[in-house]
C-alpha cells in the first residue's frame, strides 16, 4: 500500500516568530487520516523548533538536503545524522534547485539518498524536466535518465525512498502541469520503477499546487501526494491541501 504524502517545502523561507504560529496550527490543527501524512521540511536551523512545536503532534518534520558524506572537512554541509539527531524522518534530495544554484548532478543526488538512507531518513528524490527540456520533447529521456541514476546508485534500497516529480517550468510560476500531464509522468516513472522491483514507492507531484488544485491531482491513478513549496507557508492552504 502506497502512503500518501503532503509534503511542505519552506525553502530558504522563515523566521522563529512566524514558525512558531505556523508549526502550531499544523500541530494543532492536523488530524491524521489513514494512509496520508503531512511532514514539512524547514531549514536545518529550525530543526530544533519543529522538533519541540510538532513532536506531540502527528505532523512528521523533515531537511531540504542532506551531504553526501557523515561528517568532516565540508565546510556549510549538514549531514544526515545530524538532521536526524532532530528526529527528521524525510529529506529532500536533487531538488531542481539545488541542482540548478548548486551544480548537483545526478550522481550527487545518488550518494545523498544513499547518505540520507544510511541514517535512517527517507530521501524524497527530485526529478523533473525544463521548459526548454519539455519544449524539445525531452521530458521522458530527462525523468528517466534521473530516475535511473537513482536506481542504480541506490539498488534494492530505492523501495524504500519517495520520488518527487516536479517539472521546473511549473515550479513558484503558478503554471501547474494538467493532471494528466503529470499523470503521464507518473505512469511512465511507475513503470521504471516498478522494473526495478520499487513499483510501490510514493510518487509525489510538485509545482505550483495550491488548495484549489490538489484534489484533480491526487485523482490520478499514480499520483501519491504533493511536494508544496509557496503554499506550504500558509496554514489555511497547507491543510487545505492536506485534506485534498
Ligand atoms: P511551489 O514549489 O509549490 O512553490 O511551486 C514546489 C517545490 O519547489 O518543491
Amino acid at each position: 500500500m502506497r502512503d500518501e504524502l503532503v509534503v511542505g517545502n519552506w525553502k530558504m523561507n522563515g523566521g522563529l516568530a512566524a514558525n512558531a504560529g505556523l508549526l502550531a496550527r499544523l500541530a494543532s490543527e492536523w488530524t491524521p487520516r489513514e494512509r496520508r501524512k503531512l511532514v514539512v521540511c524547514v531549514p536545518a536551523p529550525y530543526l530544533a523548533q519543529a522538533q519541540a512545536g510538532l513532536a506531540s503532534s502527528a505532523v512528521m518534520w523533515g531537511v531540504q538536503d542532506v551531504s553526501e558524506h557523515a561528517s568532516g572537512a565540508y565546510t556549510g554541509e549538514v549531514a544526515a545524522g545530524m538532521a536526524a539527531e532532530f528526529g527528521c524522518r524525510y529529506a529532500i534530495v536533487g531538488h531542481s534547485e539545488r541542482r540548478r544554484f548548486h551544480g548537483e548532478t545526478d550522481r550527487a543526488v545518488g550518494a545523498k539518498a544513499l547518505a540520507a538512507l544510511g541514517s535512517g531518513l527517507i530521501p524524497i528524490a527530485c526529478v523533473g524536466e525544463t521548459l526548454d527540456e519539455r519544449d524539445r520533447g525531452a521530458t521522458d529521456e530527462v525523468v528517466v535518465r534521473q530516475v535511473d541514476a537513482l536506481l542504480g546508485a541506490l539498488g534494492a534500497k530505492a523501495r524504500s525512498c519517495v520520488i518527487a516529480y516536479e517539472p521546473v517550468w511549473a515550479i513558484g510560476t503558478g503554471r501547474t502541469a494538467s493532471p494528466e500531464q503529470a499523470q503521464a509522468v507518473h505512469a511512465l516513472l511507475r513503470s521504471r520503477l516498478a522494473s526495478a522491483g520499487a513499483g510501490d514507492v510514493s510518487l509525489l507531484y510538485g509545482g505550483s499546487v495550491k488548495g484549489s488544485n490538489a484534489a484533480a491531482l491526487f485523482a490520478m491513478p499514480d499520483i501519491d501526494g504533493a511536494l508544496v513549496g509557496g503554499a506550504s507557508l500558509d496554514a489555511d492552504e497547507f491543510l487545505t491541501i492536506a485534506r485534498a
